[in-house]
């Protein structure tokens, strides 16, 4: 594979764990650094200690008028503001010194957040609809909209702020210039719930005398496609914008621009914009200045006025909400590694790399010029790019939908023009340009990679450079799939399926600090949850409940491993961050999904059980046999089975065990006493039923899948004097397939944890280096630059076959982090280890590797693994943040209680006594 040059990596240098000058460094406002226009009253702050510190003793917060004082206590994690609540606009300057073994620190550098705007009464704009031809156009051909208004900066402005949100996606624009530099804003919400708002400092952009400000509106996942049946008008029917601009003058004044009658609009240059089928803009319908303050008579013919937005959702303004996750952003450009030309004049670029985001183009040829962008992952025989392979299909006619992603841009000649779409995302790694008259150069076309603009907080690399390059498709796939909300795919569906971010949480968690993008979306999955506790299948679901009941997928709502995202992503998010609050907020959808499983497990039976067995026995009560569930879903060889009377007791008794324990764990962190006993005895109950009905007397399992095996010892379902018994059937399950996995999304990023914790490091080793398929390497070697849905990926023709980009299998590289590496919390329950307080070192060489590397910034700090083999000696350099304190073990058995600080131990490659060295 040729490597990809990523010319702005987007990938930041990682802050070190303290400072040398002694300070905290590191201040950040709830999950966020330096946030402007947050909405939590009082927000909870965190900061890393010293460096060379061990423990923190005591803290002092400077934050506005509020000091403090010196406070005893050891935490420097999500510490409450305690001072005045501040009002609307507010920017609040903060500072932290600390007390610890080193003595008392310095003040750290200043920092600050500053408030939004918090009250009904703080919005004077009113949301705005552009003049649309009624009936708009169908889904996909709608065009975007401009937006215009002039106005009088009257004086020296000393701070100027915008605050914006629609129905759709918008870009804003003062006096010709960009504001900002966030894409697909507002992002992606429960938008009837919670919509997000933008804040803008705009301070630089305004001028004394006329302005002007416009938008762009496009459908976005307003009204804009969505999902694998791709409808459309899932919110509502009209495009709107709501937008407020404060100026503050020296003099002490404030004058406020909001959204209202007297704004204008018109059809611009983009004749149709939607999130998943494409852009296509004429260009030479573009008038340059259509934003610029320099032409009064501007907004004049061609323009006409807007309609006031009325009722419904335009009255609701309890639902702006600020996001607690980084906006996306194009946060990389890949340069091609080729352009190849077809003999019919199509020409074919490929990027290298398979990315979510878009393709810009700075030779759009002589005026008039036509071009079709047609994005894909893969080349067909003739080497165009094909999308036969992210087509979805209407769940009533069966028949297959167009795959999208296609844009069109028609040149205007003018000297510098660039296409870039920004109202519409592909997933791809080829595009094929048709309609250019002249060959294509490598310079001519940007891969832009846009995603949530996450903050890279793990990395791993090994001497085994397949596990590096695995390890990197990985991070890809995340990438591709961090787009505001944790879709399953760039391309096909972009919707945020339950399961799939349920599986890979805890793996996100080891590349990126995903605590608020996590947080945002839960909130999503609670406001969504149905009445009776189900969890629809992709949050935010553009179907309200009772539509969703009534579609064809709506039956297919409340399976397990999905819905269980509801309990299983805060009790990771919780491990990793250390957020209790946030457990505390989504306790109440926790307990609703986990009571509806358990209600369903209580009130119905299989009938086949009922056949075989008509009186039920008394484990019954917990085993959930019924309803729709995807079950393990994608194993190898395993075709799709969306039967909804099959007998999934198995699969889904296992998850309402293991909602239920982490559910009795988070009732007890949260001193709910009452329910924690009453979920712990549906843990046990539900985990008696899964023995009683798939545990032989004699210790064998059925079914006895590579998936259940997994899942009886990472869910703990078997009894400890059985483990080795049923890990020893798994691997005996993997050998007999010649050294292949058979698991499918659920079970796949525990299979290599539970065989290496049970004797068969090797194993896993051989699982995860073999190259045939199915497995990770076969991928690779067949191209994948991201992870495939299907694990063969390619048609018995040789076709691609599913998506190229779904994460789920990426998860394997958790076991990279926590057992190669050997970076792992303490104790999954104990809140003395949450957010890597207390953890363990303990690496797992094998596979033949002779170094090993993680690095993860935790919520403390960076915390380092490194070892390698040399001369018969293993070595092993471990980083220890301030504040934390870890369980080295190393691989001879020995264990050292490591505190803060740098320590390298040695022990013979095989067996022997450990030493430091
Ligand atoms: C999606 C998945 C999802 C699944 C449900 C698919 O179409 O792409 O990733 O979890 O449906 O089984």
């Amino acid at each position: 594979m040729t490597s990809t040059p990523e010319l702005n990596l987007g990938l930041r240098t990682p802050p070190a764990s303290g400072d040398s000058r002694g300070r905290p460094t590191r201040l950040r406002v709830e999950h966020l650094d330096r946030p402007l226009g947050i909405d939590v009253p009082r927000p909870r702050l965190s900061w890393l200690l010293p460096a060379g510190a061990t423990h923190q003793l005591a803290h002092r917060i400077r934050a506005g008028a509020w000091d403090s004082g010196r406070v005893e206590a050891s935490g420097s994690l999500l510490i409450p503001y305690q001072g005045p609540q501040p009002t609307a606009r507010e920017r609040i300057p903060w500072q932290v010194k600390v007390w610890t073994d080193l003595g008392e620190s310095g003040w750290s550098e200043p920092s600050w957040w500053e408030t939004g705007l918090t009250a009904r009464d703080d919005w004077q704009a009113v949301w705005i609809e552009p003049a649309e031809a009624q009936p708009p156009a169908p889904a996909g051909r709608r065009p975007a909209h401009l937006l215009r208004h002039d106005f009088t900066v009257r004086g020296p402005v000393t701070r100027a702020r915008v605050y914006a949100t629609a129905h759709g996606v918008y870009e804003l624009f003062l006096n010709g210039r960009r504001v900002g530099d966030q894409e697909l804003t507002p992002g992606f919400t429960a938008y009837r719930s919670r919509l997000q708002v933008q804040t803008y400092d705009v301070t630089e952009l305004l001028q004394e005398g006329a302005n002007a400000v416009g938008a762009v509106l496009s459908d976005g996942w307003f009204r804009g496609r969505h999902g694998f049946s791709r409808a459309a008008d899932g919110f509502g029917e009209r495009t709107a914008l709501l937008a407020q601009l404060i100026v503050e003058h020296s003099d002490g004044s404030t004058a406020v621009i909001g959204t209202g009658p007297n704004w204008r609009s018109c059809r611009g240059p983009v004749l149709a914009a939607d999130l998943m089928d494409g852009q296509e803009v004429d260009l030479r319908l573009l008038d340059p200045g259509w934003s610029a303050a320099d032409d009064a008579g501007r907004a004049g013919p061609g323009w006409d006025g807007v309609a006031v937005g009325e009722g419904g959702l335009y009255e609701d303004f309890s639902r702006l909400t600020a996001s607690p996750a980084p906006p996306m952003r194009r946060v990389a450009q890949l340069q091609p590694t080729s352009v190849t030309a077809l003999p019919d004049g199509r020409q074919i670029i490929d990027l290298g790399q398979n990315i979510s985001g878009w393709a810009r183009l700075n030779d759009l040829g002589p005026t008039g010029t036509r071009l079709i962008l047609t994005h894909g992952e893969a080349l067909d025989a003739e080497g165009a790019v094909t999308t036969e392979n992210i087509r979805a299909f209407d769940w009533t006619t069966g028949r297959l939908l167009p795959a999208g992603q296609v844009d069109k841009v028609v040149s205007s000649g003018r000297p510098g023009e660039v296409f870039e779409p920004r109202h519409t995302t592909h997933g791809f790694r080829y595009v094929q340009v048709e309609g250019h008259p002249r060959e294509l150069a490598l310079g001519d076309v940007t891969g832009v990679v846009v995603h949530t603009d996450l903050e890279r907080t793990g990395w791993f690399d090994c001497s085994d450079q397949r596990i590096n390059r695995l390890h990197e498709a990985a991070v890809w796939s995340f990438r591709g799939n961090a787009c505001d909300v944790p879709t399953d795919c760039p391309q096909r569906e972009r919707a945020a399926w339950t399961g799939d971010w349920q599986l890979f949480a805890p793996t996100a968690a080891f590349l990126y600090d995903v605590a608020g993008f996590s947080a945002k979306w839960l909130r999503d999955l609670a406001t969504d949850q149905w009445s009776d506790g189900r969890v629809p299948n992709f949050v935010p679901d553009p179907a309200d409940e009772a539509s969703r009941r009534a579609s064809p997928e709506g039956p297919m709502t409340g399976s397990a491993g999905w819905g269980d995202a509801a309990v299983i992503v805060p009790w990771e998010t919780w491990r990793a961050y250390g957020d209790l609050d946030l457990l505390r907020e989504q306790y109440p959808s926790m307990t609703a999904w986990v009571d509806y499983a358990a209600g369903q497990a209580s009130a119905r039976r299989h009938p086949d059980r009922a056949a075989r067995r008509p009186e039920p026995a008394p484990h019954e009560e917990f085993l959930w046999d019924t309803g729709f569930h995807f079950g393990e879903w994608l194993e190898p060889g395993v075709a799709i089975d969306l039967d909804p009377a099959r007998d999934r007791g198995d699969v889904a008794t296992a998850y309402l065990h293991r909602s239920a324990q982490l559910l009795a764990a988070t009732a007890r962190l949260l001193g709910r006493n009452d329910d924690h006993e009453r979920y712990q005895r549906l843990a046990q109950g539900a985990r008696a039923a899964w023995q009683a009905e798939y545990v032989a007397a004699d210790g064998i399992i059925s079914p006895g899948t590579q998936a259940t095996l997994v899942r009886a010892l990472a869910f703990g379902l078997v009894p400890d004097s059985l483990r080795e018994k049923v890990a020893d059937q798994l691997a005996s399950s993997v050998r007999s397939a010649g050294t292949h996995l058979a698991t499918g999304f659920l079970a796949t990023p525990d299979l290599l944890a539970v065989l290496a914790d049970h004797g068969h490091g090797e194993l896993a080793y051989a699982l995860l280096l073999q190259d045939t398929s199915p497995s990770w390497l076969a991928m690779l070697e067949r191209g994948a630059t991201t992870m495939w849905e299907d694990w063969d990926g390619v048609d018995d023709a040789g076709r691609p076959k599913m998506s190229y980009n779904h994460y789920s299998k990426g998860a394997v590289v958790s076991f990279l982090h926590t057992r190669t590496a050997g970076i792992r919390l303490a104790d999954g329950a104990d809140p003395t280890a949450a957010a890597y307080r207390r953890f363990v070192i303990e690496p797992v060489p094998g596979g033949g590797l002779t170094s090993a590397r993680a690095e993860h910034d935790c919520p403390y700090g960076r915390i380092r693994s490194a070892w390698r083999i040399e001369d018969g000696v293993f070595t092993l350099s471990a980083a220890i943040p301030p504040g934390t304190s870890a369980q080295i073990r190393m691989p001879d058995g020995a264990r050292v209680d490591a505190g803060p600080g740098s320590h390298v131990l040695s022990c013979p490659a095989g067996a022997g006594s450990s030493a430091a060295v």
